[in-house]
């Protein structure tokens, strides 16, 4: 399965989402390649902090990723590509490597407004590739706030699904990176729970 982490806006979470669903595939004993296809480089640079190597990590910034994908995949189970912000031929390319394509937002107006243009791009690659998934993901959700609710709601004229499962807004995200590790270290946080909620969500829209 190649699952795509992409939105054109800048720092909704692509990043940690593709770590912590390649994380917690490994987890479960797949065999797990992650791709950093942003030329910032972030999941790559959170790599390198890491002691243990549950899984491969390679940094792929090309817009050439889709003639590559089959070969790169060969040898795992699961491929999860971690997309830039902008760079939309790049974001072209990522899309149409991609079985499911998870469009991660923060619940606020903006990015309701800003996942219009990713979901774009996704239908235009689906008219080439119409067996392209996509759904939207909701990510830093505060808990006990409306705008969650609202944005559940905004998100409906889109016509695209929107996983049940949102990642709630946690410091651990943020502490957990910093040594290069995931929030799956503290397996009976919150946090663990909503990733391994959100992977099996995720495993269900195959
Ligand atoms: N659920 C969360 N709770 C708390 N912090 C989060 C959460 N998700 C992401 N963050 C923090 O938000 C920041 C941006 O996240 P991230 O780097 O994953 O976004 P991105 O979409 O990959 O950004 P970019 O577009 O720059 O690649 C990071 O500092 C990250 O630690
Ligand atoms: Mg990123």
């Amino acid at each position: 399965m190649i699952y795509a982490f992409l939105n054109q806006k800048g720092g909704v979470g692509k990043t940690t989402l593709s770590i912590h669903t390649a994380a917690e595939l490994s987890r479960r004993k797949r065999r797990v390649l992650l791709i950093d296809a942003d030329p910032q480089g972030s999941a790559l640079s959170w790599s390198n902090c890491r002691e243990h190597s549950g899984f491969t990590v390679v940094g792929m910034p090309k817009a050439t990723i889709h003639q590559e994908i089959d070969q790169l995949a060969s040898d795992y189970d699961d491929v999860v590509i971690d997309g830039p912000p902008r760079a939309a031929e790049l974001a072209r390319s990522i899309i149409l490597s991609a079985d499911l394509v998870v469009v991660p937002i923060q619940p606020s107006p903006l990015d309701v407004w800003e996942a219009v243009k990713t979901v774009d791009l996704i239908r235009e690659a689906q008219t080439y590739k119409p067996t392209i998934q996509c759904c939207l993901a909701i990510n830093r959700r505060i808990a006990n706030t409306a705008i969650g609710r609202d944005v559940r709601e905004a998100l409906r004229e889109l016509d695209v699904p929107v996983l049940k499962s949102d990642i709630g807004q946690r410091v651990l995200f943020a502490e957990s990176a910093a040594s290069g590790q995931t929030v799956l270290v503290e397996q009976k946080s919150k946090a663990a729970k909503e990733v391994k909620k959100f992977v099996n969500e995720l495993g269900r829209l195959k």
